[in-house]
């Protein structure tokens, strides 16, 4: 091989490696800054493919007392954030039992569920590991509205076409009452619903 060619494949790899590194670093210069709180919100909760709900629990030896479990959830395929918070839920559950009571819950989401928070040195509990706090009930999703929802949950969780037919899987969304976001110092922030929804993530 010349020099040259040498040379140039040489630059080619250290210019791959470079492009790869650029590309694996998850990038704080995504998050919106947190003086825009709504789309902070809105950032966490489309980054995270799940959350931890927190229904009232309707069983023994707990009964009446919060019980907090972890749901797959999607607010649209990626780059597509609707805002609304998908489930597929069967009344098997135990958690989905306690709503068909008691539909009121809590949902929570992290961005220490991402590559983030590690790759910044942010303990989870940190707000600078920007987190969210949802407040609302869990409702079926309308017959017009399951293929918003089929398509929102089915591409962030292919496994969810092959769960057992016989389970009885519905759709389902948060219908949120209430928003906090925590993201920076100084104590949690509050976001309406309609904030929240109109926020460019
Ligand atoms: C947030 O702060 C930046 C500068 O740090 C400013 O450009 C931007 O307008 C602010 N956004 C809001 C919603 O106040
Ligand atoms: C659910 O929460 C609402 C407040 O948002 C409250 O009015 C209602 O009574 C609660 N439902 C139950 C079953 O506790
Ligand atoms: C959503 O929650 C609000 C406030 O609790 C309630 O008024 C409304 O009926 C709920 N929507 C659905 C579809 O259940």
């Amino acid at each position: 091989m010349s020099r040259l060619g040498m040379f140039l494949s040489w630059g080619v790899s250290v210019l791959c490696l470079l492009l790869l590194s650029w590309e694996v670093r998850p990038s704080a210069a995504h998050i919106p800054p947190h003086n825009e709180t709504a789309r902070v919100a809105r950032y966490v909760a489309h980054k995270c493919d799940w959350g931890a709900l927190a229904t009232i629990s309707s069983h023994e030896p707990v009964r009446g007392q919060p019980f907090a479990n972890v749901f797959s959830v999607s607010d649209g395929p990626r780059g597509q954030s609707s805002g609304v918070l998908y489930f597929y839920l069967t009344t098997m559950e135990i958690s989905v039992q306690d709503l068909q009571l008691n539909a009121n819950a809590s949902l929570t989401m992290s961005l220490a569920q991402t590559p983030y928070c590690r790759h910044e040195h942010y303990d989870p509990q940190s707000p600078l590991c920007a987190h969210i706090i949802l407040s609302g009930s869990v409702v079926k999703v309308a017959d017009t509205e399951t293929d918003t929802a089929k398509l929102a949950l089915f591409t962030r969780h292919p496994e969810m076409s092959s769960w057992p037919r016989d389970h009885n899987w519905f759709f389902a969304k948060f219908n949120i009452t209430n928003i906090w976001v925590l993201d920076y110092f100084g104590g949690i922030k509050a976001v309406t619903p309609e904030e929240y929804y109109q926020a460019k993530p």
